[in-house]
């Protein structure tokens, strides 16, 4: 609620050069009267309140006014002119005069007046300008997952913007390139209606992917208004056989586990082995192929087809069957460097250890004075120990200073 009454806060600076210049040629043109009254245009979101500020550098004690759009009085110095309890006296004194519009509403855009009854009397004048906050956009257009490579066609649209608010769209942080913008109006609305399409070409890694239409508008924070849109597309599996063990051992049980990636999820899995039957002790059990007992004979290439309702694809898995008393060879290698690594920390750790202990025979004193103050000090046992832990590290900080 912060954001509508700091509107300017968002203005492109070629806006706010244009607003400065229009006031600098209306009011500071007469800089050198000091009863010129000198006011500024204003920009205020509906809903909003906006203050307008007449001030005059000296005053001879004339009163100050400010009348509306349709030049009816609102204020003559503190004295309330229109009955309208939006409209209220912010500050009076004899060299301003400032008052504030509350709930501003579309009508009250225009230009105001400020005039001081010196003789003659001298104006300023103030426009307003009342944005209309865009609407929250709504996405449409999406209503069923999509065949991968088929196509979707998302429609954003925001009401009640003026100016008319831009749509953007975007996947995750990437803006995407929409259609232009369609800006509707009707006679008697100031505001508009906009619209904006987004097609995209969809491909199995947009599934679940969030499509967001974005609104912006001078009346809103970058990323106040946005709608997202899930997609969902129906694509063919992939498919990957994932063995139990890479060291399939003679006389061992095994399996492969056919793992179909595909919207939907595959609904059925077939094996086979490439030239000949499958072996009779290996059982199909829908993603899976057990093997109860491995044999060399069972060595060979086999498939799996994964289906869903899109399509079906296959991969392949070639089994080599090992003697039983097989080793792992790359794991052997990754056994004797983590050996290796294990041995050398340990060494160092030893090292430590001995030139530690050899440290605190030498400061015995020290050492137990630090720790007995901590222990003293401490409310409990826990405390006592991190104390000592603390007098401890104390101990080895002198240490170094007296080498
Ligand atoms: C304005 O009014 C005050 C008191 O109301 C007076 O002291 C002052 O002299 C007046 N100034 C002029 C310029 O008349
Ligand atoms: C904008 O949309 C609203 C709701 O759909 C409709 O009532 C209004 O007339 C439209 N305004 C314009 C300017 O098209
Ligand atoms: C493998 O199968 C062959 C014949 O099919 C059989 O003679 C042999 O004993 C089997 N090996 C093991 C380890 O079961």
């Amino acid at each position: 609620m912060a954001f509508p009454s700091a509107p300017s806060a968002l203005w492109s600076v070629s806006l706010l050069t244009a607003l400065f210049a229009a006031a600098v040629h209306s009011n500071i043109v007469y800089d050198d009267d000091p009863l010129q009254p000198v006011t500024s245009d204003e920009t205020v979101s509906v809903g909003g309140t906006v203050t307008l500020t007449c001030r005059v550098a000296e005053s001879d004690n004339s009163s100050l006014q400010w009348s509306n759009t349709a030049q009816q009085t609102l204020y003559f110095g503190e004295k309330r002119a229109l009955r309208d309890n939006r409209i209220q006296l912010h500050r009076s004194t004899a060299t301003e005069l400032s008052i504030t519009i509350a709930e501003v509403l579309l009508s009250d855009e225009g230009e105001y007046t400020c005039s001081i009854f010196t003789m003659p009397v001298r104006t300023a004048r103030a426009t307003v300008t009342v944005l209309g906050v865009p609407g929250k956009p709504q996405i449409s257009g999406f209503e069923s997952a999509v065949p991968e490579g088929g196509k979707v066609t998302l429609t954003c649209t925001s009401t009640g913007s003026k100016p008319p608010a831009k749509l953007r769209w975007f996947r995750g942080n990437q803006e995407l390139e929409g259609r232009p913008n369609v800006v509707e109006s009707v006679p008697d609305d100031p505001t508009y209606n906009v619209s904006s399409e987004l097609t995209l070409e969809v491909s199995r890694s947009d599934d679940k992917a969030l499509i967001t239409c974005a609104v912006d508008h001078p009346s809103l924070a970058p990323g106040d208004k946005r709608s997202e849109q899930a997609l969902r597309v129906l694509y063919s599996p992939d498919v990957e056989i994932v063995p139990e063990s890479d060291l399939p051992r003679e006389g061992e049980k095994f399996h492969l586990k056919c793992l179909g990636n595909g919207n939907p999820e595959p609904t059925s899995y077939s094996w086979q082995k490439k030239d000949g039957e499958l072996p009779p002790l290996a059982k199909v059990d829908g993603a899976f192929l057990h093997f109860e007992m491995l044999n060399k004979s069972d060595n060979g290439v086999y498939l799996c087809h994964a289906d869903n309702v899109i399509g079906s694809s296959q991969a392949e898995y070639t089994l080599l069957v090992q003697d039983p008393t097989a080793m792992s060879t790359s794991s052997g290698v990754d056994h004797a460097v983590i050996g290796g690594v294990v041995a050398v920390i340990v060494f160092i750790l030893l090292c430590l250890l001995i030139v530690l202990g050899r440290y605190l025979i030498r400061h015995k004193g020290t050492y137990l004075t630090h720790e007995a103050k901590g222990s003293d000090d401490a409310p409990d046992a826990d405390t006592a120990i991190i104390n000592a832990e603390g007098g401890h590290s104390g101990a080895e900080d002198k240490k170094e200073y007296f080498i």
